[in-house]
């Protein structure tokens, strides 16, 4: 009895590290291994695909890429269960701003401004009368960058410190992701509080170099969406190829040692 187990683990041993079994457990390896099913995404939403075709909004697009804030809003869209909430400013409010222009900021004072227009969480507009209880409310440009909340009878006022505004349409609202249109854009005290205009700061060759209010539209490039999908195939098809290789290697000794022995008789 206990022979006979040992006899049936060991030969059973002997047909794991056999070739044979080592080949067919590794190729292919998709067979074995169960991959997790692709996850359908109901919930994605294309941020760049939603300002496009809503607003107009092209303005404060052009400045989420070429700042790359889009970058961290979709991801925070995309993969975070608290979501995002953004507030769009139309491109009549751009060109509404005259006296404190956004073209005399530093890349980086620019890239906390746009920061300044989303709260990393989801707020339904109903939530709004819960945040005009919080003082203050955190924004992804963080520290001092906050802004406060009043709900008048079902307006939401904001308030950033230096400019007053008020939301004025719900472009989306579904769970993760708000995007809502403001009157006008959102100026964060902490840089437009002082006195003395921003002087910009002596950048070593700006990357994004804001010459006007409007962004170089251009740098959005269409990368293209070609998921690079390695087919399950090539590896199958290279280890055939191995096989008939090494078939081949084999076949040409034994024809050598044939030749050999053929030649010595
Ligand atoms: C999002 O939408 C834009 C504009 O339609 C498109 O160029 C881009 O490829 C989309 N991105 C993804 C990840 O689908
Ligand atoms: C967001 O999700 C879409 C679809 O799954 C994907 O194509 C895109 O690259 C993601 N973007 C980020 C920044 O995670
Ligand atoms: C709003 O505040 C009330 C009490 O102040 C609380 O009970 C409720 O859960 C809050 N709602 C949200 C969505 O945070
Ligand atoms: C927000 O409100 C609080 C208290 O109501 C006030 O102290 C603070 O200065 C306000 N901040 C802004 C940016 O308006």
């Amino acid at each position: 009895m206990e022979f006979s187990m040992i006899f049936t683990f060991s030969t059973t041993l002997l047909l794991f590290f056999s070739p044979s079994f080592a080949k067919t457990a590794s190729y292919p390896p998709t067979l074995l291994s169960p991959t997790p099913a692709p996850a359908p995404a109901p919930d994605y939403v294309n941020l760049t695909d939603l300002l496009t075709v809503a607003g107009p909004f092209h303005t404060f697009l052009g400045y989420l890429q070429s700042t790359k804030v889009i970058d961290t809003f979709q991801n925070q869209a995309n993969n975070t269960e608290e979501g995002i909430t953004i507030f769009v400013p139309k491109d009549s409010a751009f060109s509404a701003l005259k006296k404190p222009s956004l073209s005399k900021l530093t890349p980086e004072q620019l890239k906390q401004v746009i920061l300044f227009h989303a709260l990393p969480h989801f707020y339904a507009l109903a939530d709004f009368k819960n945040l005009s209880q919080i003082s203050s409310t955190s924004t992804f440009a963080g520290g001092d960058y906050t802004l406060n909340f009043t709900d008048a009878s079902g307006t939401v006022l904001i308030n950033s410190g230096w400019s007053k505004t008020k939301v004025t349409s719900a472009v989306h609202a579904t769970d993760p992701v708000a995007v809502y249109q403001v009157d006008k854009v959102l100026l964060p005290e902490a840089i437009f509080g002082t006195d003395i205009p921003p002087t910009p700061a002596p950048a070593p060759a700006p990357e994004v170099a804001p010459a006007a209010d409007s962004p170089d539209a251009k740098s959005a490039d269409g990368k293209s969406s070609s998921a690079s999908s390695p087919s399950s195939s090539s590896p199958d098809k290279s280890s055939a190829y191995r096989i008939t290789f090494s078939l081949g290697i084999w076949g040409n000794l034994v024809l050598a040692v044939f030749g050999l022995v053929v030649m010595f008789l």
